[in-house]
């Protein structure tokens, strides 16, 4: 394997060429690229996400809450850059869902939290149907998660 990582002219080479070092030995960016976290991944931590902070909402733990819609927002700003072809609809689930579910957070306004959550809800699963995935179709657990205080923080 040619070493190429220390060369000034590395922008230059064709991508199957780049390699970056690592503990044990060079990776191309193919490689590395192959290791990043996939739709799947990603989208089962935004279900996780989801779920804790309907239940953060309900349980008056505002700044939990608005953490998981930042988390929520955070994600899929990754899933943006690793699956471009999702990044048009990402853009407008942030501007019309996220945004709205953040606000009602700040403003702690249950009623309003939970329209939001709802049509936020709703969205998500017509854009598994519009990619493909028609049979996930997400929906609250009954229970709350039991690893986190819900109940509002003095
Ligand atoms: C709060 C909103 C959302 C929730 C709770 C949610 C939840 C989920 C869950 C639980 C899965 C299955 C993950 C697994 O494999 O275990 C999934 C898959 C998927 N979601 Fe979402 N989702 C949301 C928003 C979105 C948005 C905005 C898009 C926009 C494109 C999207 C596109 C997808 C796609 C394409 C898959 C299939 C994954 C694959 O191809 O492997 N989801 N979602």
């Amino acid at each position: 394997m040619v070493l190429v990582t220390h060369l000034p002219t590395i922008g230059l080479m064709p991508d199957d060429a780049k390699t970056a070092p690592t503990k044990r030995g060079e990776l191309t960016l193919a490689e590395i690229a192959e290791l990043l976290p996939g739709t799947g991944e990603i989208m089962a931590s935004v279900g996780e996400c989801w779920w804790k902070c309907a239940y953060a909402a309900r349980g008056g733990n505002w700044q939990l809450a608005a953490y998981f819609v930042r988390r929520v927002r955070g994600l899929q700003r990754k899933l943006s850059v690793v699956r471009p072809k999702y990044s048009g609809d990402l853009a407008a689930f942030e501007e019309e869902h996220i945004d709205p579910a953040l606000a009602a957070c700040d403003a702690k306004d249950q009623r309003t939290f939970e329209r939001a959550f709802a049509a936020a809800t709703d969205k998500a699963n017509e854009l598994h149907v519009k990619w493909a995935k028609s049979y996930i179709h997400w929906t609250l657990p009954d229970e709350p998660p039991k690893d986190l205080e819900l109940s509002s923080q003095p």
